[in-house]
């Protein structure tokens, strides 16, 4: 993978050395014994990974890592059928049995879906993403009250675009949550994502995208999409489902005409 930071791993000293070594070869970066100089930095303790990053206008540094056991999730995974994903991604009132995240990030919507009864495939393009992900959901499974969600997930640490044809059953559902336009910068969860798309970068891709997945004819595609932003692709979705911040743009390819992709004159 390119990226334009230098990053490094450090380990806590109560991690074995060979698995830190073990973590820095699959992250295919330095492992380090003082992290000092570097802006963003991946630390393994014996208990989970997370990024650290030191941002322009923080004094403080913030912290990413992948925590499905919290308390907050897993109220929101017990209560999955009142959130608006679950109600866009309904076939005639019905949960999917088969849904591909073709965009994981740090897996939440993913989990959602897989608590709600679906079996998901997640892709995430970023391996250092992917990495933050892969931890939280190996914790999870070790965790009783999460154990039985995670193992409806299955991890793809790939780009969609070029791996999704390769499933051996192409999903009911696609759902895709491409990153949004940079907005204002004070809440917490804003602060996660900021550091996402630090590591992320912005990749674009995004026509790509949606043409892979209308390729492999799921049948429906829900975009989840900030309340006011134009259409991904600026192609009209066939209906909408609107929520406080955000709305879900939803695609039943079958009501498009013609077997080709939709958009010959789109903006990404
Ligand atoms: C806004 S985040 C998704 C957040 C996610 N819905 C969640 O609940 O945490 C978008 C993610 O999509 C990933 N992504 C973008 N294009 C991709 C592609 N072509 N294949 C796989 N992952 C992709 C990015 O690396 C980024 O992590």
């Amino acid at each position: 993978m390119v990226y334009n930071f230098p990053i490094a791993l450090f380990a806590d000293p109560a991690v074995a050395p060979h698995l830190a070594q073990q973590m820095a070869d699959l992250l295919n970066i330095p492992l380090v014994s003082d992290p000092q100089g570097y802006q963003v930095y991946f630390k393994l303790t014996p208990d989970h990974l997370e990024l650290i990053a030191f941002e322009k206008d923080n004094k403080k540094p913030s912290s990413l890592r992948v925590d499905f056991t919290t308390f907050k999730n897993l109220h929101r995974v017990k209560n999955p059928h009142k959130e608006l994903l679950i109600r866009a991604i309904k076939i005639r009132k019905k949960i999917p049995a088969t849904v591909v995240d073709a965009t994981g990030g740090l897996g939440r919507d993913a989990f959602l879906l897989a608590a709600a009864g679906c079996r998901v495939d997640i892709f995430e393009r970023n391996c250092f993403i992917g990495a933050l992900l892969a931890d939280g959901l190996r914790r999870a499974a070790l965790h009783p009250q999460t154990a039985r969600v995670c193992n409806r997930i299955r991890l793809h640490i790939q780009n969609t675009v070029r791996h999704i044809g390769e499933l051996s059953t192409p999903p009911e559902v696609v759902y895709l949550d491409p990153m949004f336009p940079e907005r204002d910068k004070s809440a917490k969860v804003k602060q996660n994502l900021r550091t996402l798309r630090y590591i992320e970068g912005d990749q674009g891709e995004e026509q790509e995208l949606l043409a892979a997945v209308w390729t492999i004819k799921p049948r429906k595609i829900v975009v989840k999409r900030p309340l006011k932003s134009p259409p991904l692709c600026e192609l009209p979705p066939t209906y909408t489902i609107k929520g406080k911040a955000v709305r879900f743009d939803i695609y039943i390819p079958a009501s498009f005409a013609g077997d080709s992709t939709p958009w010959p004159n789109t903006r990404c």
